[in-house]
């Protein structure tokens, strides 16, 4: 079945939103899914569409200096391990370079091994920065530069 990827729109994030789970499991991020992200940033917000559905999503922007800054990216559960997320972040990343990036970044939990894995996979640099959501609050913190 052929995916595409499209620019995301506030209705995707409504229906990402209506099937949570099957993105992030257990976890609740719905809060992180601002609309105001999709609608100031919709060139560097991706949606992947099949027949069946949206099967994975990318919302991210290009700060001031120049950072390609992921802020959130998931693929559905049956669609994992097929190459969606590395097709989401090289969509993003031809964008980012063409409004001026010069390098990635992204921020996961430390207990989120999968997206640690991902992201080493993806050739990003990692480090445990303590405090970084607050006091007690580690965070990982992926980098890698653009050339
Ligand atoms: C993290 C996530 C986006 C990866 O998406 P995906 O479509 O499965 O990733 P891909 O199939 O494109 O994998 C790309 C590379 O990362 C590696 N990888 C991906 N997930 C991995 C995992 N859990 N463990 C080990 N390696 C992994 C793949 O082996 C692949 O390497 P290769 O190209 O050398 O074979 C997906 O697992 C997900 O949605 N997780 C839940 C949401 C989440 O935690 N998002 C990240 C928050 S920052």
């Amino acid at each position: 079945m052929a995916v595409r990827i499209d620019l995301a729109d506030v209705n995707d994030l409504q229906q990402v939103l209506e099937d949570h789970p099957r993105y992030w499991g257990e976890r609740d991020l719905r809060a992180l899914h601002l609309t105001a992200l999709v609608k100031e940033f919709g060139s560097t917000c991706l949606v992947a569409r099949a027949d069946d559905g949206i099967r994975g999503y990318l919302i991210g922007f290009v700060t001031p200096d120049r950072t390609g800054y992921v802020h959130l990216i998931a693929t559905r559960d049956d669609t994992r391990g097929t190459g969606l997320g590395r097709t989401l972040y090289d969509a993003f990343t031809a964008t980012a370079r063409r409004q001026g990036a010069v390098r990635l970044k992204a921020i996961t939990s430390v207990t989120n091994e999968g997206s640690i894995a991902f992201h080493r996979g993806l050739g990003f640099d990692h480090r445990v920065v303590e405090d970084y959501d607050g006091t007690g609050r580690p965070r990982v913190v992926f980098t890698r530069d653009l050339n």
